[in-house]
């Protein structure tokens, strides 16, 4: 096991730092900037249908729910094709409307979650077409799905998911971009804009390691906190609500993940000094209202760290702690912003002794419903 781990002392940190090698691998073959191609076989025949699509629905759980949430923003921005992210659980019994044009695409690191499972049979049993964004190769779902994309992320041991994660963002994009190009939503020079900008993505996913020496710092004064709100807007809320997951998941403390604008409906009430809050503030188009958010925990003495775009002036001066990540386009931002989260989360669980790779009540495959 210790080989297994490459020198790292869990299987979670090993996988958040081959999330550099992981999502240069999902992109490996598919995406060549400098040639301005972006070529996904795994969705050639049923390409049309993603193309003429009237509605979206994605299906997924936990972790994968959450990369849902990010590939909404990401087809409605740049395809123009509405979409609906729901937890499989809650769609498969609810007797959903299903129309004829609308795809689904389901989404599973394992690709055995029963409920992900169900979801599907009952979309197919309705005449969808359903597409499967997977990471093990020939799991019930990739063999389920009409046709998909694997992630290629390898395999992830630890409960917590960590590189499955980026990797499904790193598809997702892959095929919202590739609609869009048909669909000409895009222009030619957005598109090619944005092929570069993902492939510089893992390099500024490695950037984000160089913050591990603070986080650590940070996460020895906040391992004893027993809440946390995560706070995120635009494309960052879907991050505030993975981060808020894996610091339940891993360290057994509470944390909720909020849009930041929601905060005034309800949690806001809880803000006092034992609550930290942590904002993924970077530079997007919701940057000012964020800043405002934070200052409105600041001035009822909440104390906040804060995930910044490198070179941020102005939240600094507000924060108790920032932690700097590089600059991307919003819609990547996700890919980048999670990983201090991951980092977090797994330094207070180690700190509070908890057993990082296997938490309790959790399962890496949920097989059940
Ligand atoms: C379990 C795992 C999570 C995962 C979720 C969905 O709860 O512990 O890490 O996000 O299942 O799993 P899937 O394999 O379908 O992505």
């Amino acid at each position: 096991e210790a080989i297994e781990k490459g020198g790292f002392e869990h299987f979670m940190l090993k996988e958040i730092y081959e999330q550099e090698r992981s999502i240069f691998d999902c992109m490996r073959g598919r995406l060549n900037a400098e040639a301005g191609t972006l070529t996904l076989g795994g969705i050639h025949h049923y390409q049309e249908h993603l193309i003429n699509a009237n509605r979206i629905i994605i299906v997924a759980c936990g972790t994968s729910w959450h990369a849902g949430l990010v590939a909404e923003y990401m087809f409605e921005e740049f395809a123009r094709i509405p979409v609906e992210v729901e937890y499989a659980s809650e769609f498969r019994y609810r007797n959903p409307v299903i129309n004829k044009g609308d795809v689904v695409i389901a989404i599973s690191q394992s690709g055995e979650t029963a409920d992900t499972l169900a979801a599907m049979e009952l979309a197919k049993s309705q005449g969808a077409i359903v597409l499967g964004v997977c990471n093990v190769v020939g799991s019930s779902i990739a063999r389920l799905s009409h046709e998909g994309v694997y992630t290629h992320a390898g395999p992830e041991i630890g409960v917590a998911s960590t590189k499955a994660f980026t990797a499904q963002l790193t598809v997702l994009a892959m095929i919202a971009l590739k609609t869009a190009w048909h669909r000409k939503t895009l222009s030619e020079a957005r598109f090619l804009e944005y092929l570069c900008e993902l492939e510089r993505i893992p390099a500024k996913v490695a950037k984000c390691f160089e913050l591990n020496d603070k986080i650590t710092v940070i996460s020895e004064l906040f391992k004893d906190a027993r809440n946390f709100l995560y706070l995120g807007r635009g494309y960052n809320f879907p991050v505030a609500l993975e981060g808020a997951l894996k610091l339940k998941e891993i360290s057994y403390i509470h944390a909720e993940g909020y849009p930041a604008a929601e905060m005034k409906h309800g949690p806001i009430a809880l803000i006092d000094e034992e609550m930290p809050v942590v904002f993924i503030a970077t530079r997007d188009s919701s940057y000012d209202k964020v800043v405002s958010n934070i200052q409105e925990v600041k001035a009822r003495g909440g104390r906040v760290i804060v995930v910044v775009t490198k070179g941020d002036a102005l939240i600094p001066k507000m924060a108790d702690f920032v932690v700097e990540v590089p600059k991307t386009c919003d819609a990547f931002m996700p890919m980048v912003s999670v990983v201090p989260l991951q980092l977090l989360s797994y330094h207070i669980a180690v700190m509070r002794g908890c057993n990082v790779d296997q938490p309790r009540n959790l399962a890496k495959s949920v097989t059940v419903e």
